[in-house]
């Protein structure tokens, strides 16, 4: 029988993309989705997907409806932990070892960002996080890691209950190209940056030697692995990793500071949105002073000084994930015009 799917952040850049992408290939799905502001088009696009209105704080709400479905796929805000208690709480009503649940959670590269040691900011940190062969560190990770208060309540649950709830979490790195659901197609990073060069330095900017570096995915790529996530839990588990090494990474390609402020600069400058293409160093205690809207005080550091470096065995190697999807530098001057209200 075809699964019965609760999914949430379907208005987001990647919950939508997932969710779009759900509908497309497999039109059999039961979907429901949790949904606190229903864009316009929503029900004209998705006529077969069930809404649930509601927000994260409505816990006995999620409960409720993950204790009806096989298969929770948790995105949007990755810190929340309410709402991943309710999915795990509702999941396990119904669950049994015989007819086991599944939890796919969105999480972030920013678990393992090594903003947190100044002795990498603005160069490059040799250390490349590998979800098969670091998989003991990246279960045990500091609580002052990015997203651990969420690992922890996820990765107890699958100790705990790992006979009849399967759980994964997929730890996207940055993510670029063009989202396809309903709401927020435009993804974080690369707006965050040209944001900051458009009402702030007005150069493309990297701090120190600039060679600190990302991990990146194009947002197809991340939905394959979705889906070849969903279509094992579909088959009741598949070939995939569930519980402690359901852990994957989804990098394809690592880009360095310097090289993305490059190549930003030119696009800028070749659109006129700025004056001069080529990227400014700028001191450590001006990049500190960035971001600081978002109330946690490395943001500015985290965003464009730091390191996320990872490599995606896991899905390669259990869910044959072969990424196909152009490159970050491929998709970058359509992804800045979008930052930049410009049309591509
Ligand atoms: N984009 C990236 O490069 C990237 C990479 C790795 C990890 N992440 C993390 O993954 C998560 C999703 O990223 P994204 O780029 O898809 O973000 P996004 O476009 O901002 O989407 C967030 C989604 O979550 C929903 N949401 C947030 N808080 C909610 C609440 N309290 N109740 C109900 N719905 C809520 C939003 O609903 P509304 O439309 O109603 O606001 C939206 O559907 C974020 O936590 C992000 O930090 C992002």
């Amino acid at each position: 029988m075809a699964p019965s799917i609760f999914l949430t952040g379907g208005t987001g850049y990647i919950g939508g993309s997932v969710l779009d992408a759900l509908v497309k290939q497999h039109p059999e799905y039961d979907i429901t989705v949790l949904l606190r502001n229903v864009p316009q088009s929503f029900t004209s696009k998705y006529p077969g997907v069930k809404i649930v209105l509601g927000d994260f704080d409505d816990t006995e709400l999620i409960a409720e409806t993950a204790s009806k479905s096989d298969i929770v796929i948790h995105n949007g805000n990755s810190k929340h932990e309410p709402s991943i208690r309710a999915h795990i709480d509702g999941l396990l009503r119904n669950s049994t070892p015989l007819s086991p649940r599944f939890l796919i959670r969105l999480g972030g590269t920013g678990a393992i960002a090594d903003w947190a040691d100044p002795s990498y900011y603005g160069e490059k940190n040799p250390k490349v996080w590998n979800d098969v062969q670091d998989i003991k560190e990246l279960t045990s990770l500091p609580d002052t890691a990015l997203h651990r208060n969420i690992e922890k309540i996820v990765q107890k649950a699958a100790v705990d209950h790992g006979d009849r709830l399967k759980c994964a979490i997929i730890c996207s790195c940055g993510v670029y190209g063009p989202g396809k659901g309903p709401g927020r197609t435009q993804s974080q990073l690369v707006p965050l940056f040209c944001d900051e060069i458009v009402n702030n330095t007005k150069r493309a900017f990297y701090t120190q030697s600039g060679e600190n570096t990302r991990s990146w995915v194009h947002i197809d790529d991340l939905v394959a692995v979705y889906m070849k996530l969903v279509e094992a839990a579909a088959a009741g588990g598949g070939n995939a990793d569930w519980g402690l090494h359901g852990y994957y990474f989804t990098a394809t390609q690592e880009v360095s500071q310097l090289d993305f402020a490059t190549a930003i600069g030119r696009i800028l400058k070749k659109h006129g949105i700025i004056e001069k293409e080529e990227p400014v160093r700028l001191p450590l205690d001006d990049i500190w002073k960035m971001l600081q809207k978002s109330k946690w005080r490395y943001m500015g550091i985290y965003a464009f000084a730091c390191n996320t470096r990872t490599t995606s065995e896991r899905a390669r190697k259990v869910l044959e994930y072969q990424p196909s999807a152009p490159s970050l530098f491929d998709c970058l001057e359509h992804d800045v015009l979008a930052a930049t209200g410009r049309e591509a």
